[in-house]
């Protein structure tokens, strides 16, 4: 079968060479430095191994290292899939329970045997992760004269970034606002390449940092130690899990990793794809979805209101993806052959989350994606400050927030850690000040009615009501006909189109509707219209599945249809970098509302409650420690004989798994929260080094081929 994604409306064809490879001895193609879960993927094959547990069918989750759940043995080594490479002619079984031992005839043939002193690399500043957050403050260091090692575990610098197809949010002046994240990834990338005091170290793990300030990482099968004088931990967030039945079927993952899958790799990951969370991670990944040609069968949230930008919602309801609010997963379920998802159960809650009886409905669908939040991937901090070693961090590993706010995070860090080192530098207060605008959380909609212009033939209608830091569509407009007003006199008011004030009238030039993040904002022209009648141009980021002539249905902000315009004309342009602009003829009434054409045309209405036969039996606990597959029941049972040291579940093995506990640990802290203890009654869980599975052979780093792209005293 072909998994790949051939046609996207952002995302340029893959590029490079083709590999082979063998997948339980059968012949497969990989790309060239694809890795082995996308190479699979595309390949149709998703169950990646069995449990070691009780034999059930795994695949992957996080897609990012973190959870390892993906293991498979590759040339007679157990890997994780998501992070390792495809060679040509690599051998890849199923990882089917716990993974053998290499074999002697393998150590012989596979295992070096000469070995070396561990080099040891010297700088002033180590930044363990190169996404936004790290590499603005490794190009802030670069300009004051600190020399840095940047170290990231991917093979391309920009974190997140590199990941999305959208235009950000925040100010043009201070965090490209108005770029696409993929296009923020590439000048940060070329920014950190050009500047000689930066060392790039990518496909490089940091495992551990030690009471000697060292820092152990691995590349390319090596060890290294780094040596600086401070430490910046960028390392960014992981996915936080949920648990319900079935949250461990292959086919639920992480929004995170189905992003990786399709915006990175290019990979179809699904058909249908159900979505649980209304965060900004959620809402975006139902858009990237129906970007790559999926068909989002509903986002829900247990909220009354989605936590993401609203912006974002409307952008998947005006597509024609049903949002659910109030709404909980209460399973998902497997399929016919039993190892994968064939549909969700889901109910409403009512305000205390409790599920209303008799409003279960069965979803079919092949794909949960669980955007539940994110975490800090903290913990070498933790270690770094445990052992009093001048240690700072920046970006999500700090405080989760949108990117913009991290690059402003990444360059204070930079000042302070100056500052550290003896240089003096000035961190001006309104840095602090716009970081926060950049944190903040979405503010109050407003009531106002967005569009209709009286006395002039064109204008725009901003159909953006919630107050979020976003001023692109100011920037946009050359003619100064765009504001922000509100009372708060930052980013975070409201814009408004102001006929009256700006230098001139409105000219249709179409620049603030294509450089709204939100694409919130349509044009309407009156000229050379019939009576009554009015051109709308609307944003369009999707590969269109009409053409000039077509008929197509019209929504409003929030979804619902309006009537059917004629498309007149498709606008692309170079200048608006992939975002079309359609052109079509309606009623004026309708051209004042419209700001989508419903794409997702064909949707079946979820909202229509099933048989309750139809609903499907019980099929088993929820899982909450996915590595060693320990209920809710189980460590419930324990909390309430009074157990608050999470050391003692151990005992029942959760967080004792291969992710070293960092998918359940939150998730057990949740039923503690749950079971009324309060969090400083609870002892957290020993951590030790390493943050990282790490082959034992590495540490006796046996000599490798490769030249290192690093200088390193031994
Ligand atoms: S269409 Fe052009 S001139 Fe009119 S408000 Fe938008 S940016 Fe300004
Ligand atoms: S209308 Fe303006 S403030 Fe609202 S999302 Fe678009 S660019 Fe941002
Ligand atoms: S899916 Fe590979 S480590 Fe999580
Ligand atoms: S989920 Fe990995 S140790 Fe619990």
């Amino acid at each position: 079968m072909n998994g790949r994604i051939d046609s996207h409306p952002i995302l340029a064809p893959a590029r490079g060479g083709m590999v082979d490879f063998f997948w339980k001895g059968k012949k497969l193609r990989a790309r060239e430095g694809e890795v082995i879960s996308s190479a699979l993927f595309a390949a149709g094959e998703k169950i990646f191994g069995s449990h070691k547990k009780d034999g059930s069918a795994m695949g992957i989750f996080c897609a990012n290292g973190q959870c390892s759940q993906c293991l498979v043995v590759a040339d007679g080594l157990p890997v994780k899939a998501c992070v390792t490479a495809v060679r040509p002619d690599m051998h890849i079984m199923p990882c089917e329970g716990v993974p053998a031992a290499p074999s002697e005839e393998w150590a012989r043939t596979n295992a070096g045997h000469e070995f070396q002193m561990v080099p040891v690399i010297r700088t002033q500043v180590a930044i363990i992760g190169g996404g936004p957050a790290g590499l603005k403050a490794a190009s802030q260091l670069a300009g004051m004269g600190i020399r840095s090692v940047l170290i990231d575990d991917k093979p391309r610098l920009g974190g997140k970034l590199v990941l999305q197809t959208h235009t950000f949010f925040g100010s043009v002046e201070d965090c490209f606002a108005g770029t696409r994240g993929i296009d923020i990834a590439v000048k940060l990338e070329n920014e950190v390449l050009s500047q000689p005091e930066i060392t790039v170290m990518t496909s490089t793990q940091a495992v551990a940092v030690f009471s000697d300030r060292r820092i152990g990482v691995v590349k390319n099968g090596s060890y290294v130690l780094v040596e600086p004088d401070a430490i910046l931990i960028a390392s960014g967030a992981r996915e936080k899990a949920l648990s319900f039945k079935g949250c461990e079927l292959p086919g639920v993952y992480g929004a995170g990793a189905f992003q990786t899958l399709v915006n990175r790799d290019l990979v179809r990951a699904s058909s249908k794809v159900f979505i649980v969370g209304g965060g900004n991670v959620g809402l975006i990944a139902g858009y990237h979805a129906m970007q790559a040609g999926m068909h989002v069968v509903a986002l829900i949230e247990a909220l009354p209101k989605v936590s993401g930008y609203k912006v974002h919602k409307d952008k998947l309801v005006r597509l024609g993806a049903p949002v659910l609010l109030s709404h909980t997963i209460l399973s998902a379920n497997p399929d016919a052959a039993g190892t994968g998802v064939g549909s969700v159960t889901i109910a409403k809650v009512d305000a205390s989350f409790k599920t209303v009886p008799g409003s279960e409905r069965v979803v079919a669908c092949d794909t949960v994606l669980v955007a539940a939040g994110l975490s800090p991937c903290d913990e070498l901090y933790r270690q770094a400050e445990a052992f009093g070693i001048k240690v700072f961090r920046a970006g999500d590993a700090e405080e989760i927030a949108e990117a913009s706010a991290a690059m402003f995070s990444g360059g204070i860090a930079a000042a302070k850690i100056a500052n550290a080192l003896g240089i003096k530098v000035e961190i001006p207060a309104v840095f602090q000040k716009k970081m926060n605008i950049l944190k903040s959380r979405p503010g109050n909609i407003s009531a106002r009615p967005a569009g209709g212009c009286s006395g002039v033939e064109v204008y725009p209608v901003i159909h953006c009501f919630e107050e979020i830091p976003c001023n692109p569509c100011v920037t946009a407009c050359n003619k100064g006909l765009i504001i922000l007003r509100g009372s708060s006199g930052t980013l975070m008011d409201l814009p408004y189109f102001v006929p009256g004030d700006g230098k001139g009238t409105c000219s249709g030039c179409l620049r603030c509707s294509v450089f709204c993040p939100g694409l919130a904002i349509s044009i309407v022209d009156k000229r050379k219209a019939p009576p009554g009648r009015a051109f709308v141009f609307i944003p369009f980021e999707l590969v269109p599945d009409f053409s000039v002539g077509s008929h197509v249905p019209l929504l409003d902000a929030e979804g619902v249809f309006i009537e059917e315009g004629e498309v007149v004309d498709i606008v692309d342009r170079k200048w608006q970098d992939k975002t079309l602009m359609i052109k079509v003829l309606a009623s004026a009434n309708a051209a004042d509302r419209a700001i989508g054409i419903k794409y997702q045309r064909d949707a079946e209405d979820i909202r229509v409650p099933v048989r309750p036969e139809a609903v499907p039996g019980d099929h088993g606990e929820n899982i909450v420690c996915r590595c060693e597959k320990v209920t809710d029941r189980e460590i419930r049972a324990m909390v309430r004989e009074g157990f608050t040291d999470m050391n003692s579940l151990k005992a029942i093995r959760c967080m004792m798994g291969s992710c070293g506990g960092k998918t359940c640990t939150p998730l057990i802290k949740r039923i503690f929260a749950e079971e009324g203890v309060p969090s400083d009654k609870i002892t957290d869980p020993v951590r030790r080094p390493l943050e990282a599975e790490v082959p034992l052979g590495v540490f006796a780093n046996p000599r490798i081929e490769e030249e290192p792209d690093y200088e390193a005293r031994v």
